[in-house]
C-alpha cells in the first residue's frame, strides 16, 4: 500500500510503498477513506510524542471500511463503515471497567503507538471495544472529522464541561479543535467568545456561533477583555491551543467557581507549565484535563450531527491527496491553517 513515512523527526516525509498491516486476534484492518491533518500528528512528526518509533506513519483521525477482521473480533465484518477513537482502549482494565475508555491503562493510538492512517490501510486493536458504526447518509470525510478534534471537543465541553444554556464559553484557539468547540458550545446555547490571533480563524469563529471574538494578537490582557465582554468573566473555558500563554488565559478569564478544561496539549519538551493556582484557590475554580472520548459516548454526538444541529462537515476547508502530506504537515509549524484539511488516500 501507499503511505506517508518519516524517518527522522522533523524531517519531510515521504509517500511510498510499504507492507500492507495484518489485523490483531481482536483487531481489524481498514480501508482507509478519508483522515484528517491534525495538529497531533505535527506534534508527533517534530518529536514531542514519546511513544513514537522511527520510521513512523502518522495519522489518527479516519474514517473507512473493514477490510479484515481478526478471528476474535465478534461486532465487525468486511465492509462495515466505521470511525475509532484516536485512543484506542483495551477493554479490560479497570479505566475501561469503569466506563473510560479514552484513559484506559493499555491504549493504543494509530499514529502514535503504531502505524497510523495516513496510509490506504490501517491496524486498528480491540474492534469490539472501539470501532463506531458511521451511518451510510454520513460521508467519510465528515466521520473522519469527528474521530479526534470534534469529539475531543465535545467530551471538552459537554461531558467534563457542563455546559449549560446562557453560559458564557471562552474558548482560547480556534484550531480544528476550538472551531468544534465553538460550533457545540453555541449549539449548546452557550454564549461563545472566540479567542484566536488568526483573523481567518476568527472569521470561522464568528460563522460557527461565536458572539465575540477576541483577537490576541492585539489584545494586550485577553483574560482582562474576557471579564469585560461576559460580564464578570466565562462560566467554562478550554485552552484548545496549548501554550503557557493560553492556559494561563484560561483560567484568569473565568469567573468565581467557573470551569477551565485542558485541551491542547502541552508538549513535554517545553517543560511544565505554570498554572494560576492561587486563583483557582480563591475563586474555587474547577481545572480539568480532556483526553479523547470513548466509542461507547458517540451516540449523543452522532444524534446531533444527523439531526443537523452539529454540523463537523462544514469545519472541513480543503481535501488533498497522499501527495501532499508531507508539505501539508511541514506547513503546520509556520502557516496557522483555518478549519479541517482532510486526506482521502485512494485519490
Ligand atoms: N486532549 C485531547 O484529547 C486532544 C485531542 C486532539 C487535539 N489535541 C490538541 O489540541 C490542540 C489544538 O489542536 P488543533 O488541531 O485545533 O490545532 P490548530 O493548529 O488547528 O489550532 C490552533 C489554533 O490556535 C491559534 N493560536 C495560536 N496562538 C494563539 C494564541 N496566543 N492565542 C489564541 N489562539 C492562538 C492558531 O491560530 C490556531 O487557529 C493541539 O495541541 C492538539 O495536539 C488534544
Ligand atoms: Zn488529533
Ligand atoms: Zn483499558
Amino acid at each position: 500500500m501507499q503511505a506517508v513515512v518519516f524517518e527522522r523527526y522533523g524531517e519531510v516525509a515521504e509517500v511510498r510503498e510499504v507492507p500492507d498491516p495484518r489485523p490483531a486476534p481482536h483487531g481489524v484492518t481498514v480501508r482507509v477513506e478519508a483522515t484528517g491533518l491534525c495538529r497531533s500528528d505535527w506534534h508527533g512528526w517534530q518529536g514531542h510524542d514519546p511513544d513514537i518509533t522511527l520510521p513512523h506513519v502518522p495519522g489518527h483521525e479516519l474514517a473507512g471500511v473493514v477490510e479484515a477482521v481478526g478471528d476474535r473480533v465478534t461486532r465487525w465484518r468486511p465492509g462495515d463503515r466505521v470511525t475509532v477513537p484516536f485512543v484506542c482502549a483495551c477493554g479490560s482494565c479497570g479505566a475501561c471497567a469503569a466506563g473510560d475508555q479514552q484513559v484506559c491503562e493499555r491504549q493504543t493510538q494509530p499514529g502514535f503507538t503504531h502505524w497510523g492512517s495516513f496510509a490506504q490501510y490501517v491496524a486498528l486493536d480491540h474492534a469490539d471495544v472501539n470501532l463506531v458504526a458511521v451511518p451510510e447518509e454520513m460521508s467519510f470525510a465528515t466521520a473522519a472529522s469527528l474521530g479526534c478534534r470534534f469529539a475531543t471537543a465535545f467530551r471538552a465541553v459537554v461531558q467534563q464541561g457542563r455546559v449549560a444554556a446562557g453560559e458564557w464559553v471562552a474558548v482560547h484557539g480556534c484550531g480544528g479543535v476550538g472551531l468544534s468547540a465553538v460550533m457545540i458550545a453555541a449549539a449548546s446555547g452557550a454564549r461563545v467568545v472566540a479567542v484566536d490571533v488568526s483573523p481567518q480563524a476568527l472569521d470561522l469563529a464568528r460563522k460557527f456561533g461565536a458572539a465575540q471574538c477576541l483577537d490576541a494578537s492585539s489584545t494586550p490582557d485577553t483574560a482582562a477583555a474576557i471579564h469585560a465582554l461576559t460580564d464578570g468573566g466565562a462560566h467554562l473555558s478550554l485552552d484548545a491551543l496549548g501554550s503557557p500563554t493560553t492556559c494561563a488565559a484560561s483560567v484568569n478569564g473565568l469567573r468565581r467557581r467557573g470551569r477551565h478544561i485542558q485541551v491542547g496539549l502541552l508538549p513535554s519538551t517545553s517543560g511544565t507549565t505554570p498554572v494560576p493556582m492561587a486563583r483557582a484557590i480563591a475563586l474555587e475554580l474547577e481545572l480539568l484535563g480532556s483526553h479523547g472520548m470513548a466509542a461507547h459516548t458517540y451516540p449523543p454526538m452522532l444524534e446531533l450531527v444527523r439531526a443537523g444541529v452539529l454540523r463537523p462537515d462544514l469545519l472541513v476547508t480543503s481535501t488533498i491527496g497522499l501527495d501532499a502530506v508531507p508539505a501539508a504537515l511541514a506547513a503546520m509549524g509556520t502557516a496557522p491553517g483555518a478549519g479541517v484539511t482532510v486526506i482521502e488516500p485512494w485519490n
